[in-house]
């Protein structure tokens, strides 16, 4: 019963996280014009989340940056905006360029000094020069333009620290109403990288990087976020019953073993993402992937220094398996969440990930109950004998 309702997970879960290669694409940079207001940008980059680009160009000579920043507003009537964190990689401290419809329904843009959350105040300055700064709106699309001279330090680093955001209205006085807080909302930070080195929108088109990572997702959720809690699962409750033995160690190291050759591909496509996308680094992400692989790979060749079953070390080798087998799974999961925060699909792909994660966790369950019933009767059983 067991069985076959996880597999019939497996299968539920591999055909949803499979319709993930193929989304809808709408506008991305390779399929909108370099010429905005008769300036042609040199690199555009479509920013991780949000649905927003930045087109920009960078005179390295007089630290000069041109820039073109493209979002939807969260409703009509909102407000977007593009800032630099001169200090910092998120909000607080940035320096943001705010574009919204002012009371007679010109689109305007404003400074603002975001010098933290509370304290979010239009201002005449920025703590650098912008000049050149207009917006305007088409297509539901609003466009903030401006020319900004890049910090020194900022500039000898060659990146900086940008944000950007999207808002559902503005009061008649100029003050912008809080953005939401879901997972695009506070994800839509990264570093610029000023050459414009893999910024997309070259030879590398959105269109195939999303195909990859999309193609990462499907991998490693499917790995590390579906496999390897069935195979600990095996493990833990196949083993209880007798008549099981050996066939669920064999299933056990199938489960895993398959587990671990997909999560290394996952891993992979991670690596080359991480490498393609200078411009943004998912450093939790990434962390737990790299400890993710390592701890899976130990736990593989460990198998082969299993001690014998009647071995003194047999016990401690089973405590070191166990609890890094636990650490994989947990790290997994919340690994397959920090990727579809990142990846930000419909939620009905969330949704369908944490309906395959539930009934894994209903069967464990489940099977935890019946796992105790054995042994207690077997207990008892043997105590009247
Ligand atoms: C920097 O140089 C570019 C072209 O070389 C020019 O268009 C721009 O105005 C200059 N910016 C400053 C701040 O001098
Ligand atoms: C922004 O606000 C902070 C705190 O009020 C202040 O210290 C800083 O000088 C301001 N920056 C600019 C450029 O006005």
């Amino acid at each position: 019963m067991a069985s076959s309702s996880s597999t019939r997970s497996i299968v539920l879960g591999l055909s949803l996280w499979f319709l993930l290669i193929s989304p809808a694409l709408s506008l991305t940079c390779t399929s909108q014009s370099k010429n905005l207001k008769n300036e042609i940008y040199v690199h555009c980059l479509d920013l991780p989340s949000l649905s927003s680009f930045l087109h920009f160009t960078y005179d390295a000579s007089n630290r000069s940056l041109s820039i073109a920043f493209v979002a939807a507003p969260a409703k009509s009537g909102g407000w977007i905006a593009w800032a630099i964190n001169p200090t910092a990689p998120g909000m607080a401290g940035s320096q943001a360029l705010v574009a919204y419809k002012d009371s007679k329904g010109a689109v305007t843009v404003k400074l603002y000094n975001v010098s933290s959350y509370e304290s979010i105040v239009p201002t005449k300055k920025l703590s650098f020069d912008v000049w050149d700064t207009s917006a305007d709106e088409s297509g539901g699309l609003m466009r903030i333009y401006g020319k900004v001279k890049v910090p020194e330090e900022l500039a000898k680093a060659g990146k900086l620290n940008q944000v950007w955001q999207v808002g559902p209205s503005v009061t008649p006085e100029g003050m912008i109403a809080k953005h939401d807080f879901a997972p695009p909302n506070l994800n839509s930070k990264g570093a610029l990288d000023l050459s414009g080195a893999h910024t997309g929108g070259g030879s590398t088109g959105t269109d195939s990087r999303t195909k990859k990572r999309n193609i990462h997702g499907v991998l490693n959720a499917v790995s590390w976020g579906i496999l390897f809690p069935i195979g600990a699962i095996i493990a833990r409750y196949l083993r209880t019953f007798e008549s099981a033995d050996p066939a669920w160690f064999y299933l056990h190291v199938l489960c895993q073993s398959s587990a671990y050759a997909i999560g290394v591909a996952g891993w992979g496509t991670g690596l080359k993402l991480g490498s393609d996308s200078k411009g943004v680094t998912y450093t939790g992400h990434r962390n737990i992937g790299i400890a993710l692989f390592s701890l899976a790979t130990v736990q593989i060749f460990a198998l082969f220094l299993r001690p014998k079953k009647d071995h003194k070390y047999r016990f401690h080798w089973n405590l070191y398996h166990h609890s890094v087998g636990y650490a994989i799974l947990v790290l997994g999961i919340i690994n397959v969440f920090k990727g579809l925060d990142i990846l930000n699909p419909e939620n009905k792909w969330k949704s369908a990930y944490i309906i395959v994660i539930s009934v894994l966790g209903g069967i464990a369950v489940l099977l935890e109950a019946i796992t105790w019933i054995v042994v207690i009767s077997r207990k008892s059983r043997s105590r009247k004998a």
